[in-house]
């Protein structure tokens, strides 16, 4: 994995402006669900992009934390789409979707105990098995938590990456919601984590109603969630960073601006650790 840098995720309403300015992005990331179907418009654009820039895939349909077995369906389109495009790597979240054949689109937080661990780690090892490739697990953001849970969320997202030797993608916003939301020092999470295995992060905006805040990734990357990342550049160094938008989606030279800010606070917390 020599993939750097930073990137954007790709989304259809910039396509056209991607493929016209070719912008100094190093690389996008591609929601899988869009393209897996053959033949298909978005495919047609994703296989344009390709031709310019290096891609990595990010899922939102795995559910690796349900106990409904893996849909062997998905996973076998996801590897033929990694054969397609050769994507850098592969991430989908540390969550569960849905059970009895429902996908409620929503990703659903897990009991944080050693059991957990051991389903889910075995459900990703069953995936890179199929993929024949190591995947990258990212952590959700949550509003609710299980009471009986012995382990801290950091634990659970560790121990899992352990047991199952993947990666780890994480989205330094989401820990900011959570941490809010649960009452716990977002620094300790950043602590928690084996820097070795974490492959990218995810920055976005969220919507702070006060007592709860919501990952709705509408909105700019606000100063706490900046100051958060510079902390986890001196944790982990430069690792691959890109803005997630999927909504109020504004013109690309907006995204490129708020990706330049991420390029200097990574730059600035670099060259002061050199
Ligand atoms: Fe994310």
């Amino acid at each position: 994995m020599a993939l750097n840098g930073f990137g954007l995720g790709l989304r259809a309403e910039h396509y056209l402006d991607i493929l016209a300015t070719r912008p100094a992005v190093d690389w996008f990331e591609a929601l899988t669900e869009n393209y897996l179907v053959p033949g298909g418009k978005p495919l047609h654009f994703l296989e344009r992009v390709r031709e310019h820039y290096p891609l990595v895939l990010h899922g939102v349909s795995l559910s690796i934390g349900s106990t409904q077995p893996l849909d062997r369906d998905y996973l076998h389109a996801l590897r033929a789409l990694c054969k397609h495009i050769e994507p850098e790597w592969v991430s989908d979240h540390l969550c569960w979707t849905g059970t009895a054949g429902l996908n409620l689109h929503d990703l659903l937080p897990l009991p944080y105990t050693e059991e957990a661990v051991a389903h889910v780690a075995a459900r990703v090892r069953q995936v890179q098995d199929v993929l024949g490739r190591r995947i990258l697990l990212e952590n959700v953001s949550s509003y609710a938590e299980f009471a009986a849970a012995p382990l801290r969320e950091w634990e659970f997202l560790s121990a899992v990456a352990e047991a199952a030797d993947c990666d780890i993608l994480l989205d330094i916003n989401n820990i900011y919601v959570s941490a809010r939301n649960h009452g716990f020092d977002p620094l300790a999470y950043l602590d928690g984590v084996p820097a070795a295995r974490v492959r990218q992060h995810h920055l976005a905006g969220h919507t702070d109603l006060g007592d709860l805040v919501i990952d709705t990734h509408d909105a700019a990357v606000c100063d706490p969630v900046w100051a958060l990342y510079a902390a986890a550049v001196r944790r982990f160094g430069p690792v691959p960073t890109m803005i997630e938008r999927d909504g109020n989606i504004p013109p690309l030279a907006e995204l490129l601006d708020e990706l330049d800010l991420a390029r200097r606070i990574a730059g600035a917390e670099l060259a002061e650790a050199a």
